[in-house]
Order: structure tokens, then sequence, then C-alpha cells
């Protein structure tokens, strides 16, 4: 059988996450074995722009999407860009009958979702979002054990995650601290955690309530480690309960200020009880060696515990396996995990639920949020990953 051929890629938004995830892929000749190859970079940063050219040999373009792809035609657009101009570039990249993986959120908001998610289906192309948390083997080891009914039916979760001060303080610091430009701590954050407790409960969410507090960080704090810009006008503790089409309600929190980074997992089911923790790091920024556990303790029998190894690499090693799934297609990810642009529409929605719920006190449908994807037959059923597009 004849190899797959190479594909061409171009990048959007060479910062940060670009540079510690995507670029470093390419080696100096922009190829990168069993990828592909670098062919355009885009960032309105000159010095972004001068950065990348000084180490491959590659055209780059300002903020203007759309010639870069009509002047290098890339198979697929890696969008790293800030989350405001997510929507846009996807849409662009579609438009032009390119394929594209995003960088989470996948947009700021759920009409915003809804945009995509339609432009996909007028497009030979897809849309796969860059949701890593699903590749982290604890979290692979939690879905398996949720979709064996270890637990019987799932009937109630709670996951609190928290953040060490200062990660929660750098979100205050940089573009997120607006809303307008990443959706507050319930989008640019919490949309990772709204996927995971989609994809385990393999469910969508209903309907949403939810509380927002500023608590930790303000202009005017007693202490340097507290102390943010006037302009940041988003949360930093968020409280949420979400109820799933199922029944399941999840139980939700985040806090941007706490002794260790990472969250407490509780999933009671009808036939006995899961839960494990995912520590990161503590607020010392050290990092934990020892291995995960995940705990059932079914109704009747022993209780069980299962050991995950604990990797090392980015994101607790989920970034390595989330490349080697969507950009390498390694066969030592079988299984596929993708997020699709409906399920990326679901993360951002249940934040933008959130938000909706906290300003108005009312329960919000999420449903209401998205009408165009749940009128749509493909999408009217919550089976997994009904979108994917047959290659
Ligand atoms: N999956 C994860 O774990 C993870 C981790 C970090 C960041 N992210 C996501 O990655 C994206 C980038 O985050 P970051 O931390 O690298 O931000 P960043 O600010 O470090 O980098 C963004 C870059 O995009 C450039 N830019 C701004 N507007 C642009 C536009 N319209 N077109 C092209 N380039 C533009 C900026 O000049 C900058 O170089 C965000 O969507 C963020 O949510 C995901």
């Amino acid at each position: 059988m004849a190899e797959p051929r190479p594909l061409r890629y171009a990048l959007s938004g060479a910062g940060k996450r670009a540079w510690k995830t995507y670029l470093p892929l390419f080696g100096p000749d922009a190829y990168a074995p069993g990828i592909g190859t670098l062919v355009a970079v885009a960032d309105i940063d000159p010095e972004q722009r001068a950065a990348v050219t000084a180490r491959w040999q590659v055209p780059t373009f300002g903020g203007d999407i759309r010639s870069m792809l009509a002047a290098t035609r890339p198979d697929m657009l890696i969008v790293t860009a800030p989350d405001h101009a997510h929507a846009e570039q996807i849409q662009a990249a579609l438009s032009a009958g390119v394929e594209v993986l995003t960088e989470k959120p996948m947009t700021l908001s759920a009409a915003q979702a809804e945009s995509v998610v339609a432009a996909e289906r007028g497009s030979p192309a897809s849309v796969r979002v860059a949701h890593n948390m699903r590749y982290l083997n604890l979290h692979q080891t939690v879905k398996r054990l949720l979709d064996e009914r270890t637990i019987g039916q799932p009937v109630q979760l709670h996951l609190a995650y928290r953040l060490r001060p200062g990660h929660g303080r750098s979100y205050f610091l940089r573009w997120h601290r607006r809303t307008e430009s990443s959706g507050g701590l319930q989008i640019t954050k919490s949309c990772h955690h709204f996927d995971l407790l989609n994809w385990w409960l393999a469910d969508r969410p209903q309907e949403v309530a939810g509380w927002t507090r500023r608590v930790h960080y303000r202009p005017d704090a007693d202490t340097a480690d507290r102390q943010v810009p006037a302009d940041a006008d988003i949360a930093d503790v968020l409280s949420a309960v979400i109820r799933y089409r199922g029944g399941v309600t999840a139980h939700y929190s985040l806090s941007a200020r706490s002794s260790w980074e990472g969250y407490t997992l509780t999933v009671l089911g009808t036939e006995g009880e899961l839960t494990t923790r995912y520590e990161v790091e503590p607020a010392d920024g050290a990092r934990r060696a020892e291995d995960y556990t995940v705990e059932v303790s079914p109704l009747s029998g022993p209780p069980r515990s299962y050991t995950v190894s604990r990797e090392t690499g980015r994101h607790s090693g989920a970034d390595a396996h989330m490349i080697d799934a969507l950009l390498r297609h390694s066969a030592a990810q079988p299984e596929d995990h993708t997020a699709t642009a409906v399920d990326g529409a679901y993360a951002v929605a249940v934040g933008e639920a959130l938000t909706r719920s906290a300003a108005g006190g009312a329960v919000v449908a999420v449903d209401g949020l998205l009408p165009g994807i749940c009128a749509h037959p493909a999408h009217a059923e919550p089976a997994w990953a009904t979108t994917r597009k047959e290659s």
C-alpha cells in the first residue's frame, strides 16, 4: 500500500503554545518526520515572525490568514492564535478547503461555534480541536472504567479543579484577563474540563446553573502576588451544576488560587464509586513523581485500585500522545479520541451557559445556545463523534 502523502502545514499564532508544542516538531529543513512540512506561519507580531524566519526558511504573514492560505495552499492550518481569533481563522481555512487543527477553546462563544460547524458542513475539510486532556493516560483510564460500567451507570460527578497561585494569576496578566479575548476562565480554561466531562460521560450537556466570583486577584490587593491590572474583568472562582441529557449531574468548580494544582474527581454510580486525584504541581511548582491511582469501590465486592504511570513531558505527557494521534496518526494511539467541531462547540457552550446563568440567576439550556447544531439530523443524537467525516 502506498504511503500517504506527507501533509503541508501552515500555523497561525507563533506564541507560547506554538513554540512549546507544534513548531519544535519541525526540523531545520521545516520537515517533521511522519507529519509533514511547515510551509507558512502567520503572526501579527513582527518579532514573532522574525523569530520564525531565523529558524525556518518559510514565508511568514501578518494576521491575514486568507492571504497566507491562498499564497501557500497548505493541507492543514494549525490555529494557535489567541482564543478571540479562532473562529474567523477556522472559517477562513474551511472556506479554502483546508483542514483545521485548532487549539482550545474552539471559539469564544456558542454562536461562533455554530458558525464553525455550519462552515464545516459546507466544506470538504474538517475541524479537529486540540483537547489534549483527552490524551492523558489517567483520563483514558477513567474513561475506560466508566465505559466498562465498573460503577454501573454514572449518576453524579464531582470535579474540583484548582490552580496554584502563580499559574492562576498569569491569566490575569496576559490577554486572558479580558472577557472579550478569552471568554473568562469558564471558556479559556474550563473548556478543557467541560470537554472531559462530556467525553467521560459520552453524553451531551443539557442545562447549566452557575456562579462566578472574583475573590483572589485584584488591582488593589494587599499583597503583590495577588495584584493584577485594573482592566481585568474575569472571575477567578467558578461553580456550576451541569445536567446531562441522560440525567447525570456534574458538580464542577474551579479556583484560580490554591495550595496545589490539579483536581479531585468522584463519580458516583448505580453500582459503586470511582475516585482519583490528578495532582500536577504543589504550590512550590515542584513536579510530582509518584503514579496516579484510581480507586473503584463497588457496592458489592472488594475495592479495586488501578495504578496509572505518571508520564513526563508537556501536560503530563498528554501533548505528545495528542500529536501522535492527530498529526502522526500513530498506531500507538489505536483508539480515536478526536474532539470534533461539535465536541468543541459543546465544551464552549457549557462555559457560556455558566456565564449566562451567573449573570441572570437562571438555569441555562445548552441546546438553546446551539440551535443550529441541535436541529441538524447528524447531531440530534448524543452518540459520540457523530460528525466525524468519512475520509
Ligand atoms: N491545550 C493547551 O493545553 C493550551 C495551552 C496553552 C495555550 N493554549 C491555547 O493556545 C492558544 C495560544 O495561546 P498562547 O499561550 O500561545 O498565547 P500567546 O499570546 O503566547 O501567543 C499567541 C500568538 O498569536 C499572535 N496573534 C495574536 N493575534 C493574532 C492573529 N489575529 N493572527 C495571528 N497571530 C496572532 C500573537 O502575536 C502571539 O505571538 C490559545 O488559544 C490558548 O488557549 C492551549
